[in-house]
Parts: structure tokens; sequence; C-alpha cells
């Protein structure tokens, strides 16, 4: 197996939850790698994540994926582009989609143009979502690599090098409070009862972020281009049964919450089955415990009121004005 060795990487959506943690991983663990962050600082994306990256092993650009002269230009002087930018969160794209085709499809599609002229490496991160949701009691777990056709197309009609990771739910420092784990911490630190949709009962399946990160990079430096892999760390838990270990370890008794109006369409349950990226480029998630990781994400929130409370009243407003 030939191993990929990029020195200067273009990470999309960098300030973002899961990009900054990326590009801290990078910094932290690949002392030869240099990481040019683009991001448009959407209400998701905070140039203060990227906080404690030493200067010289990143460049920060501001900008939109789908800015293509400014694309352009970032391609010809990379050498691979981790793609992590878009719209992310499920309940936003209910309540107004178009920021969503734009970003996600058009972004994408900037990239990749841009990939095919310059012949830029190129890992696209994608998610579980794609596959639908499982039923409660379905042995199946999601095996087949059904992937991002855009990207697929680009690699197969053009030959760009392309590979695809589709990941679970993620956990861990510097997550936006709209997302249900950080919701329900800052709820509590807040003096919020928690909100818990439906009847609590549907499935997600966890992963730290420092995980997808190691396995992001895996794929990158030693997976099949063209190939798409899955990436979960057997973490299936369902949404009551994580609020409550939330609310023991914050002190709160275990119906200290209220249950709100469900999400549309809400889909009930995700499971991951990474037994190819376990198999074939030998990746294993290291922080598996799920309940030390719940704590340390805790106890970052706690010790980053700075960093969340900003966002936090409008978060909560447009929550409540959907009865959520
Ligand atoms: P996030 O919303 O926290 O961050 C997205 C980042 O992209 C932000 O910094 C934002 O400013 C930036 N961005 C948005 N539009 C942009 C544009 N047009 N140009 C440049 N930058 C733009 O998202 P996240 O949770 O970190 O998710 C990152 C990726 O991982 C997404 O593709 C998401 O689908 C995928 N994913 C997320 C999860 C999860 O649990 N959060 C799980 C699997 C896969
Ligand atoms: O599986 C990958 C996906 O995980 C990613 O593609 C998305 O970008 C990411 O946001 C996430 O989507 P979910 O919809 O699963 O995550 P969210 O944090 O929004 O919700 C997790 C579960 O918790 C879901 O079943 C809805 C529920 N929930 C959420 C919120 C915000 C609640 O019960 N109460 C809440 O307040």
């Amino acid at each position: 197996m030939t191993e990929f060795n990029p020195s200067n990487i273009i990470v999309t959506g960098g300030a973002g939850f899961i990009g900054s943690n990326f590009a801290h991983w990078v910094a932290d663990n690949k002392p030869g790698v240099h990481v040019t962050v683009l991001d448009a600082l959407t209400y998701a994306g905070n140039r203060e994540n990227l906080d404690g990256i030493p200067e010289g092993r990143m460049t920060f650009v501001h900008g939109d994926i789908c800015d293509a002269d400014l694309v352009d230009r970032l391609f010809s002087e990379a050498d691979a582009c981790v793609h992590f930018a878009a719209e992310s969160h499920n309940d936003n794209s209910i309540a107004d989609p178009a920021p969503f085709v734009r970003t996600n499809v058009e972004g994408t599609f900037t990239l990749l143009e841009a990939a095919r002229r310059h012949g830029t490496r190129f890992h696209h991160i994608s998610t579980d979502e794609v596959y639908g949701d499982l039923a409660l009691d379905d042995p199946a777990r999601f095996t087949k690599a059904a992937s991002d056709l855009l990207v697929r197309a680009w690699h197969r009609t053009y030959g760009v090098a392309a590979t695809i990771s589709n990941c679970s739910n993620n956990y861990g420092p510097r997550q936006h409070v709209e997302k249900f784990i950080p919701r329900q911490i800052t709820n509590v630190l807040s003096g919020i009862r928690p909100k818990l949709y439906g009847d609590g009962l549907n499935v997600r399946d966890w992963i730290h972020t420092e995980d997808h990160s190691s396995a992001v990079w895996a794929i990158l430096e030693r997976g099949r281009i063209g190939e798409t892999y899955l990436i979960g760390a057997d973490g299936e838990r369902n949404n009551i049964d994580v609020l409550r270990a939330i609310l023991e370890e914050m002190g709160q008794g275990p119906d200290d919450f209220d249950w709100v109006r469900d999400r549309p369409g809400h889909d009930r349950r995700y499971a991951i089955d990474s037994t190819k990226l376990r198999r074939e480029l030998g990746w294993r998630p290291a922080r598996t415990d799920f309940a030390e990781g719940l704590r340390d994400t805790i106890a970052w929130y706690r010790d980053n009121p700075g960093w969340w409370q900003g966002a936090k009243e409008a978060t909560e407003a447009k929550y409540a004005a959907q009865g959520q």
C-alpha cells in the first residue's frame, strides 16, 4: 500500500466543530503538515476555535467554498483538501433549506472542479444520514457504501483522487449549542430545563470527535482512492439515556427535563458498521469510554462559558419559536 503524505492541506469548515478539532489534531499529531483553513464564519464558525494552533502551522482564510476564484488559488498551492464545510444542523434544514443546497451541493461542486484542475487529493466528509434511518429493532447496520454522488461522479468521470467517509454523531468540545449534547449541558449551566424531542427513544451512534479525526487521517493517508469508509465507534445510545447521563453527571434528577415537540421526519436510529475501515486501515477508536468523554465535554463547557454564552440566547429563542 502506498502512503500519501501531504504537507499542505486545505481544511474547509475548519472553524466549525469537527473541522477545528481536526485542525488541532493535525497540529498535535502531524508536525510536518501545514493546514490552510477555509471558512466563511457562518453562525456555526468561530475563529477562536483555532486558537492554540501555533503560528506557522496554520493559515486562516476567511472565505466561501462557493467562491471559485478563491478556491482555485488555494488549490493551486495545496496537495490535499479535507472538506468539512457544510450547513450541518437538521432542525435548521427544515426551517430554511436554501443555504444547505448552496453550501453542501454548490460548494462541493466548486471544490471538486478545483481538485480536477489541479490534481488535488480530495477527502469528502459526509454523514451516516445519507443512508436514511433504521428501525429500533433492525438487526442490520449500514454496511453498503452508497455515497455522495457528486464526489463519486467526479472521481469516476474525471479521475479526481477522492475518498469519502460517512461518520456517525460526533461529540466533544467546541460543538455549537444548537446540537443535542451541548444544548442540554448549557441548558443545565444556564438554569434552563433540558429539552427532549418525541419519545426520547431515537438512537444515535456516538463517537468522540478525536476518533473521527484519527479516522479521517488514516483514510487520507492510506485509504483506497474512490472508496467510501464508514466511521463509527459502536456507540449506540438512545437520547433519553444520553440525557440522563448528562443530568446525573451534572447533579440533576433523572426527570429534570421537559418533553417537547418532535422534529418533523425525525430519523429513528443511526448505526454504523466500521469494519471496513478497521480491517483495511487498522484504525481503532481510542476514546470509547462514553462516560469519561461526556465528563470531559461537560467540563469543557463549564470552563468556557465565554465561548457559548453569546450564541445561547438566540439559539434558545429560535427553538422556543418552534415549540422545542
Ligand atoms: P459545523 O456546523 O459545526 O461547522 C461547519 C463549518 O462550515 C462552520 O465553521 C461554517 O462557518 C463553515 N461553513 C459553512 N458554510 C460555508 C461556506 N459556504 N464556505 C465556507 N465555510 C462554510 O459542522 P460540524 O458539526 O463540524 O460538521 C462538519 C461536517 O461533518 C459536515 O459536513 C457534517 O455533515 C459532517 N458530520 C457531522 C457530524 C456531527 O455529528 N456533527 C457527524 C457526521 C458528519
Ligand atoms: O449522524 C450524523 C449527523 O449527526 C450529522 O450529519 C449532523 O450534521 C449532526 O448535526 C447530527 O445530526 P442529529 O440530528 O442526529 O443531531 P442533533 O444533535 O441535532 O440531535 C441528536 C438527537 O437528539 C436527535 O435524535 C434529535 C434529539 N434532540 C436534539 C436536540 C437539539 C433532542 O431530543 N433535543 C434537542 O434539544
